[in-house]
């Protein structure tokens, strides 16, 4: 027989994933099928349509570990052979926060995962110059204080776009928030965590450094470029 006392719970196992030298509030997501498409997906070779394919694939497992924690109730059922209590979602509802227009190559493959959730987008563009942002659009559901937000953009670079959208959403009053990315860098990563610690950062990646333009080195280069093939 199996000696299972050695075996980590899943709480435990869960544990190991979270990359707390830098911080309780960042997980980064280190499982061997997110680290390999995450791969595929930096490479210049890779084409537009498994660009796209590829992203999709990895929200969908980001998904899956940014909402191991989601409050859960037992309901009544039958199956064909018995009656049972089963587990059910519970707690507040869901809003996914696109930040435009990278955000939307996250959010199909979590609605495909999280069907019932509403959605928000922030349009928000860097300025050049000062890779401040600025903001052109935000449209959000009218319960959205309601709801617990995940906010989403593939590429966490300075910081100051996520830092925006979470200061523009807590002004709007949501008081539960994560926010899901690919990539972080270490500068953006320490600066959304300084100006939201109370927010769980959910990442496949940290990448040590920004080019003079903003972009994450190595990185993927522009998200939304390579997710339209707009280059
Ligand atoms: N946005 C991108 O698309 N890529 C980066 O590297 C940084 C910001």
């Amino acid at each position: 027989m199996t000696d299972l006392s050695a075996v980590p719970t899943a709480v435990e196992a869960f544990a190991e994933t979270t990359a707390s030298a830098l911080s309780p509030s960042v997980l980064v997501v280190n499982h061997p099928l997110v680290q390999h498409k995450v791969t595929l997906v930096r490479s210049e070779d890779t084409t537009t349509d498994n660009f796209r394919r590829l992203v999709r694939e990895i929200s969908q497992l980001l998904t899956y570990e940014a909402t191991r924690d989601l409050a859960m109730e037992t309901v009544s059922i039958r199956t064909p052979v018995a009656p049972m209590e089963s587990p059910v979602l519970s707690g507040k509802k869901l809003c996914l926060v696109s930040i435009l227009r990278a955000g939307n190559g996250f959010l199909d493959g979590m609605l495909e995962l999280l069907p019932a959730a509403r959605v928000g987008h922030i349009g928000l563009y860097r300025d050049p110059e000062t890779l401040e942002p600025i903001e052109y659009y935000f449209k959000m559901p009218e319960d959205i204080e309601e709801r617990l937000v995940i906010v989403v953009d593939p590429m966490l670079a300075t910081g100051n776009s996520a830092i925006a959208a979470l200061n523009r959403l807590k002004e709007r009053g949501v008081t539960a928030l994560k926010y899901v990315c690919l990539i972080a860098s270490r500068q953006g990563l320490r600066a959304l965590q300084a100006a939201h610690p109370d927010v769980l950062i959910v990442t496949a990646a940290i990448d040590e450094t920004l080019n003079e333009h903003g972009y994450i080195v190595p990185g993927l280069g522009d998200a939304g470029d390579r997710l339209y093939g707009t280059k």
